[in-house]
Order: structure tokens, then sequence, then C-alpha cells
């Protein structure tokens, strides 16, 4: 079962066409890296599927339910590559706090 689906999905900002039309599944047990140059259009990519950016085609599902959708967000992780963690936070804090998000129950 596809745990991932992307369908004829495509982004632009204003003229530029970052996302031209991709099409990909991400299989159950599978790991997959998105490699290419910066501005190539991976984090793009990652956002629109999980809804963070608006589509300007196409769709995305996640766990076969097309995004963006609350619940389903509340069963994926996403690590932003940027601004992810509280710098003034100690790694273990930055754990048990997101870890609280979800709903986890991590002893301080
Ligand atoms: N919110 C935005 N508004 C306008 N243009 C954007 C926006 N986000 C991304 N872009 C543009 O889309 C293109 C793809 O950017 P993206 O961040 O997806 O690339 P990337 O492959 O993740 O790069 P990197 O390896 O540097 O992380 C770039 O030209 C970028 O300037
Ligand atoms: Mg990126």
């Amino acid at each position: 079962m596809n745990q991932i689906t992307i369908h004829n999905l495509r982004k632009q900002f204003g003229n530029q066409v970052v996302l031209a039309d991709v099409n990909m599944t991400v299989p159950s047990g599978k790991i997959v890296g998105l490699i290419g140059p910066s501005g190539a259009g991976k984090s793009t990519l990652i956002k629109t599927t999980l809804g963070m950016e608006k589509a300007t085609a196409g769709e995305a599902l996640v766990l076969q339910t097309t995004m963006p959708n609350r619940k389903i967000l509340g069963r994926i992780g996403y690590m932003a590559q940027s601004d992810a963690l509280y710098e003034s936070l100690t790694a273990r804090e930055n754990l048990v706090f997101f870890g609280k998000m979800r709903g986890s129950i991590i002893k301080p």
C-alpha cells in the first residue's frame, strides 16, 4: 500500500513553476530521499504535500487521504530544515515540548 501518493502536483510562485506536474508514490516500508540543488523544489514538494503550501494544481494523498487533513497531520511527523527547534530550550526540553504537543507522555 502507498503511504504517499502525489498526482500531477503543480506549484507556482507567480510565474515561477517550481513543481511541474510531479507524480510519485512512496510505498510502505520505503525511505525516500529527495536530492537536488538548492532551489530545486524539495521543500516545496514536502510543504505542498502536507498542505503548508497550497498546490496550484494536482493533489497529494498521505495515508490514502487527500491533504491537507487535520486528522492525518496528527499521525505524521515533519521536521523542518530551519526554525525547527527552540534554541532557548535544551535538546531534551525540545523533545518533551513537541512530544506533549502530539499527546505523548515523556517524563521531563
Ligand atoms: N514562499 C515562497 N514564495 C516565493 N518563492 C518561493 C517560496 N518558497 C520557495 N520559493 C522558491 O521556490 C524555489 C524552490 O524552493 P525550495 O525551498 O523548495 O527549494 P529546495 O530544493 O528545498 O532548496 P534547498 O536545498 O536550498 O533547501 C526557489 O526558487 C524558491 O525561491
Ligand atoms: Mg529545502
